[in-house]
């Protein structure tokens, strides 16, 4: 049987640069950007034009959301421009600001427009362009299929299914046979999303729907080593609080002071289901010094990962 691959999901506010390169440390897939809106890339947002900037990274798939061509094609030569491997539309975000553009998750009504915007991307650009979508609409719309096998024929290279409907959100069933009844239909690579978050479920979902690669997304918050333990060749064994104070660093470098305040989320992931969670994030949310910061999370994290040896699939 042949084995999935695995990639790191794009999560706003969460795969930026830092993360990025800490996922980078184990895995050799291509790592995902957030998505980028091109409609503010198209008119300079320093902060959305911070975001494409990622030409010092390696083996990148820039996410796009929007609407407009004009701009989805000019995101995507600015992306190739900066060292993109690959476009990745999102046909799936649920955000309200995207829907009534009807941008996100609102292409999946409108197929004319998600087709458009892939033959326009392809003619545009020579690397790979994929779309991430959902099941559908609602429960009463969902046309995953009949969406995905007009990607397909509109130039598609790719298509991932989180596998619930936009109504649905982040919660509730996936559903695992229907993105394998996609599989069957599509000649394209398809990827399964939703819920994976360890080997188990890795390999339960790969199972239940013979996909040609698995996304993980919330899984790898505080544990971004779980990507590699699911996929590639074991990692060696690590002290937490080193990888930690890394990710700090690279926040810091990224986004100057600030990155402390953005790195509190992740520290509290990380130490999610850690004996003294609580104390250990006052600590930090109440501490302004760098170095202090790093002293309390190199007592914190004083723990050793290995590899978690498991069946190989
Ligand atoms: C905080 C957060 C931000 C997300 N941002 C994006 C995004 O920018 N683009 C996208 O296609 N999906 C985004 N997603 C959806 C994830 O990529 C993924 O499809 C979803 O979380 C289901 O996978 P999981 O169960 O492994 O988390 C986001 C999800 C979360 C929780």
């Amino acid at each position: 049987m042949n084995k999935p691959l695995i990639y790191s999901a794009p999560m706003a506010g969460i795969t930026d640069k830092p993360f990025r390169l800490i996922l980078r440390k184990f895995t050799s897939q291509p790592v995902y950007t957030e998505m980028i809106g091109i409609a503010t890339l198209f008119f300079n947002h320093p902060q959305t034009r911070k975001m494409i900037q990622i030409s010092d990274e390696k083996n990148l798939i820039v996410q796009l959301v929007g609407i407009e061509e004009k701009y989805m094609v000019s995101a995507a030569k600015e992306a190739v421009f900066y060292g993109a491997k690959g476009i990745d539309i999102n046909m799936g975000c649920p955000v309200k600001k995207l829907i009534t553009n009807g941008s996100g998750a609102s292409l999946m009504k409108n197929k004319e427009a998600a087709c458009r915007l892939v033959e326009a991307v392809k003619k545009a650009v020579d690397i790979p362009v994929s779309v991430k979508t959902r099941t559908g609409w609602d429960e009463k719309s969902v046309n995953v299929l009949d969406f995905a096998l007009a990607l397909e024929s509109a130039g598609a290279d790719r298509v991932t299914i989180h596998g619930r409907t936009k109504a649905q959100g982040y919660a509730g069933d996936v559903n695992y046979d229907l993105i394998r009844a996609v599989k069957e239909q599509l000649h394209i690579p398809v990827i399964a999303n939703g819920n994976i978050v360890d080997k188990e479920t890795a390999d339960f979902v790969f199972n239940q729907t013979k996909a040609d690669g698995l996304m993980v997304g919330r899984g790898l918050l505080g544990r971004p080593w779980a990507l590699n333990e699911m996929g590639e060749t074991p990692f060696d064994s690590f002290l937490l609080s080193d990888l930690v104070l890394e990710h700090l660093d690279l926040m810091l470098s990224y986004y100057g002071m600030h990155g402390l305040m953005v790195a509190r989320k992740h520290l509290a992931w990380y130490a999610s289901g850690m004996e003294g969670k609580a104390l250990f994030c006052n600590q930090v949310y109440a501490e302004k010094e760098v170095d202090k910061v790093q002293k309390i999370i190199k007592d914190f994290f004083n723990t050793k990962i290995r590899y978690q040896e498991k069946e190989t699939r």
